[in-house]
């Protein structure tokens, strides 16, 4: 099928940037949307231009980097995959795909479609550590019972693939649903009980200081995280910052 794609490029952080458009005359439906990206640039190097700059490493839906805005949606138009997990399959022949950063203030642009995104390190970074001990002889599986539906709660928050599209989805570019699911996965478990309270005030801090917004009430992050991670996480969150702000301030 035939493309035509209409692609942000930005030379560098300093760079005002533009949509240049590109014709593909011959894509495979059964291409995923990085192929495409891939020969698009073959295409580019060929004609002796400058190829696109794009963030991708797994390319199978677990390290986060993949994140573009696709005809208006991080990741595009499919419902619980990543960028590299979309398939050409979704377009139709002669269409235009718009191919934008994810944009937000905590995300600059760094080039063309990779943007900043190690603001969410070091909001994971301010989280601190955990204190029960890791080394020495193994522990029991069940020697610290632990319900199996905060267990399962618990899996579900830790599958956040820390790719931004929540914040990218968000009107105010909020981060809450990213930091309340590093919170809650910790927050559920016995284990990450002992610094909780430390945990989610210094993570709450560190997402205000990078100049996420707050949460907007929309549910626009739920609807497009790739990993389906629940809105629940976000009162979880606030009660947890509640409860902490309080007895901090006893
Ligand atoms: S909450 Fe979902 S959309 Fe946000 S960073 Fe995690 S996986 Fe990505
Ligand atoms: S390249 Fe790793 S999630 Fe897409």
């Amino acid at each position: 099928m035939k493309v035509t794609l209409k692609v942000w490029r930005q030379k560098s952080a300093s760079d005002k940037g533009k949509i240049e458009t590109y014709q593909l005359a011959e894509v495979s439906e059964h291409m995923s949307f990085l192929e495409m990206m891939d020969v698009l640039n073959e295409q580019l190097i060929t004609e002796g231009k400058i190829p696109v700059a794009f963030d991708h490493d797994c390319r199978e839906g677990i390290c986060g980097s993949c994140s573009m805005h696709i005809n208006g949606e991080p990741h595009g138009p499919d419902r619980g995959v990543t960028t590299c997990q979309l398939h050409m399959r979704m377009f139709k022949d002669g269409d235009t795909i718009y191919i934008e950063p994810f944009r937000a203030k905590g995300f600059p642009v760094i080039k063309d479609l990779v943007v900043d995104r190690s603001a969410f390190d070091r909001i994971q970074h301010a989280g601190g550590f955990i204190s029960v001990p890791t080394s020495g002889n193994t522990q029991d599986a069940n020697s610290i019972p632990i319900p199996k539906a905060d267990a399962d709660k618990a899996f579900d928050a830790a599958t956040c693939i820390g790719c931004g599209a929540c914040v990218a989805a968000c009107k105010n570019a909020s981060a809450m649903l990213f930091v309340s699911a590093k919170v809650s996965q910790f927050s559920l478990l016995p284990q990450g009980k002992i610094e909780a309270k430390r945990r989610v005030l210094q993570m709450v801090e560190q997402m205000d200081k990078e100049g996420f917004g707050n949460c907007s009430n929309t549910g626009a992050c739920e609807a497009e995280c790739p990993k389906g991670i629940s809105l629940e996480n976000i009162a979880r969150m606030n009660r947890e910052y509640l409860k902490a702000s309080a007895s901090s301030s006893e």
